[in-house]
């Protein structure tokens, strides 16, 4: 091997060695820099005669040509090495599982509601939303609701600013005051529509009521089986002629298609309420399941009280009907099997996502 040789092997020797671009430029440096070992080859050539300059120059630009393209192959795959290894630092796993937004999904106490509206929906009943914050009127009065009843004592009702003395506001205790509320309206409209309706087709009779309100309701309370806030839904059907044999006949085809149970057997046990007479309280029993024998208090009921059916607008001598207030947060323990109430309300997403379709 000639000395040229040699060079160029140490020349493709260093390069191959250096790490990375800087020590690339020093070992660069070592062979074609100013004092590098090719150009001190460049330099000896002063002294040759004109023949060995010309061969000699020759050989040693052939050895330069094949340092500088070892140094551009080296240059080139360091700069590759760079981008490879950023691109590396740089990947997305693409088959790691992604970090999901949670699929949401409704509260089962909205899950009952839901099926309330729907199977009263299917029995003629239409559906209304009412305040929480309600008069004393509304609330207890305008429902046979004596001065001295005790649900008026501020151990049982939440008193909230706003109303007078002898008409204070305060959260709604039921649902019942919507069986005013909405009656009022109803009346309203149809006095209006029978007032317009002189010779048309509009006979002025009022067609029936039949309504359902569910919503959210408040009182002094708080244990496995009362919340300060729970939920209610009431129903008012009042015509010409409605009976109790017609509150039996929605009341038990509700339980057994809300339960979807055929052999769901109901009782209707004499209570006392102030806007019914007489009044009822509803029990269910199962005949087969987990709570099968037992008898469940499902809801309050009765034949509206003659001053209730005054207040709403109508006479009592004409109109007739039955009202009834039941406990969607009970229903959904008793279909879901839930016996803590407070579980209901407490927002944890591992009780709630077992709700989840
Ligand atoms: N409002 C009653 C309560 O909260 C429930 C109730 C009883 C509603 C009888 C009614 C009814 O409509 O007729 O305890």
């Amino acid at each position: 091997m000639n000395d040229l040789e040699t060079i160029v092997q140490d020349a493709q020797a260093a390069f191959s060695r250096a790490p990375g671009p800087a020590d690339l430029e020093n070992a660069k440096a070592a062979f074609l820099g100013k004092t590098g070992r090719m150009t001190e080859l460049m330099k000896g050539l002063a002294a040759l005669s004109v023949e060995e300059k010309k061969s000699r120059g020759a050989a040693i630009n052939v050895a330069k040509q094949a340092i500088e393209a070892a140094l551009s192959d080296r240059r080139a795959a360091l700069a590759r090495a760079e981008l490879d290894a950023q691109l590396q630092s740089e990947a997305l796993d693409v088959t790691l599982p992604g970090r999901q937004r949670g699929q949401g999904g409704l509260h089962p106490v909205s899950l009952t509601l839901e099926r309330i509206e729907a199977i009263f929906g299917s029995m003629g009943f239409d559906v209304a939303d009412g305040p929480e914050i309600e008069s004393d009127w509304f609330n207890f009065t305008a429902l046979n609701t004596p001065q001295d009843h005790p649900a008026r004592s501020m151990h049982d009702t939440f008193y909230v600013e706003g109303g007078s003395a002898e008409a204070p506001n305060l959260l709604r205790t039921h649902t019942s005051p919507m069986q005013i509320r909405y009656a009022v309206q109803h009346v309203k409209k149809y006095k209006a529509q029978a007032a317009a309706a002189t010779g048309s087709l509009f006979s002025g009779d009022m067609p029936e009521i039949r309504v359902i309100a569910p919503g959210r309701t408040y009182r002094v309370d708080s244990d496995a089986t009362h919340s300060p806030m729970f939920h209610q839904c009431e129903g008012l059907w009042v015509g010409e002629n409605v009976s109790f044999k017609d509150l039996k006949y929605v009341f038990t085809n509700f339980c057994r298609t809300f339960f979807e149970s055929e052999d769901l057997v109901l009782r209707f046990r004499p209570s006392f309420f102030p806007f019914t007479e007489p009044s009822a309280e509803i029990d269910i029993q199962f005949q087969t399941g987990p709570l099968a024998g037992r008898w469940l208090e499902v809801a309050g009921s009765g034949q509206v009280h003659p001053n209730v059916i005054r207040n709403m607008g109508l006479e009592p001598e004409k109109y007739i009907g039955f009202a009834f207030g039941m406990g969607p947060d009970r229903l959904t323990m008793l279909r879901y099997g839930v016996n803590d109430l407070r579980l209901f309300f407490d927002g944890d997403i591992r009780f709630l996502s077992q709700f989840q379709a």
